[in-house]
């Protein structure tokens, strides 16, 4: 069986991701502790190690506020990190699928980013993750970076969990309104991956699920379908939370050139909530029986 090894083991995609792969891989998921990707040659000793078909790399420094205080840190992680594992694939002749994210854009749009409009990051998060872009792209040509948006899964924090978590303390809640974005679920993503690799594709991918909405539209969307009638919700401008680091307002991603490729686009974000809330209730009573 081929080998992949995938990083940033414990987070929320990589979960997802190593479980997608797990039927046709022999899948070394590793995680911070056991492959810290800005340690250049524990990177590369790893790689040779297992000499894996592909390296899929969910290892990031994630926290968008932070990054902004912890700037050296975020390029390390998410700039270096993959630097690392572009260098170690091309020795190694393996492929290095790389996840980044709309974040690279600056929002100022009224249509879907493509994959070539021009990147022009808010914030020191999105900065970092189009530097690691930009290092993939001058080491080698055997790969694939994925864009992606909004994630949600099982496997980690979210803001449907905090939307949920907050509905159980209080009767009012202040959502923004006038931010953008495709909401996408891990487990689609995962799939979309293995898409992408299973049709040889290389360059640069936007996958997100289909469709668009506000963060107030997604939380409106999750309390009707979880049927919480006791909070109200209040549409506010994005003014009204003031955070480090700026986000764009509009970053819905054009998924057509990976629905040329794979022969899909992903469900609608609707479908993908729906289908996840009910999984999110299927784990808490598997836990509550156990
Ligand atoms: N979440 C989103 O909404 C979103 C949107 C667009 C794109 N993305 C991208 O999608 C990918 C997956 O995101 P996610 O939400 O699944 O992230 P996540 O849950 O925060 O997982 C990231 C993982 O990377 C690990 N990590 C951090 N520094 C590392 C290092 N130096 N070496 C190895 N592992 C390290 C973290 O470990 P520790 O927990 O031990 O630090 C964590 O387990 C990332 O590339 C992210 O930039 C995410």
């Amino acid at each position: 069986m081929k080998c992949l090894l995938v990083t940033g083991a414990r987070g929320m995609l990589a979960t997802d991701v190593a479980r997608e792969f797990s039927r046709e891989f022999e899948v070394k998921a590793l995680s911070r502790t056991e492959l810290d990707i800005t340690r250049t040659k524990a990177v590369s000793a790893t790689v040779a190690r297992y000499r894996p078909e592909a390296v899929i790399n969910c290892a990031a420094f994630t926290r968008v506020d932070d990054c902004e205080s912890m700037k050296e840190t975020a390029f390390e992680v998410n700039a270096r990190g993959p630097l690392n594992l572009a260098s170690a694939c091309n020795k190694y002749g393996a492929l290095l699928v790389h996840v980044s994210t709309d974040y690279v854009f600056d929002g100022k749009a009224a249509t879907p980013w493509k994959e070539d409009n021009t990147c022009r990051p808010l914030n020191v998060y999105g900065e970092s993750k189009l530097q690691g872009e930009i290092f993939i792209r001058q080491a080698f040509d055997n790969y694939i970076i994925i864009r992606t948006s909004w994630l949600f899964g099982l496997h980690g924090p979210n803001f449907i969990k905090t939307m949920l978590d907050l509905s159980q303390a209080r009767t009012e809640l202040a959502v923004v309104d006038d931010q953008e974005g495709s909401p996408t679920y891990t487990r689609d993503l995962a799939r979309g991956i293995r898409d992408l690799m299973a049709a040889n594709a290389r360059g640069v991918f936007h996958c997100s699920n289909s469709g668009s909405c506000t963060w107030f539209d997604l939380c409106s969307f999750v309390f009707e379908k979880r049927n919480i009638t006791d909070v109200r919700l209040k549409p506010v401008p994005t003014t009204s939370f003031p955070r480090p680091a700026r986000r764009p307002s509009y970053s819905v991603l054009d998924n057509t050139r990976f629905a040329e490729t794979a022969g899909y686009r992903l469900r609608s974000w609707q479908e993908a909530v729906t289908d996840y809330l009910q999984e999110l209730e299927r784990s808490h009573q598997s836990i509550r029986a156990s």
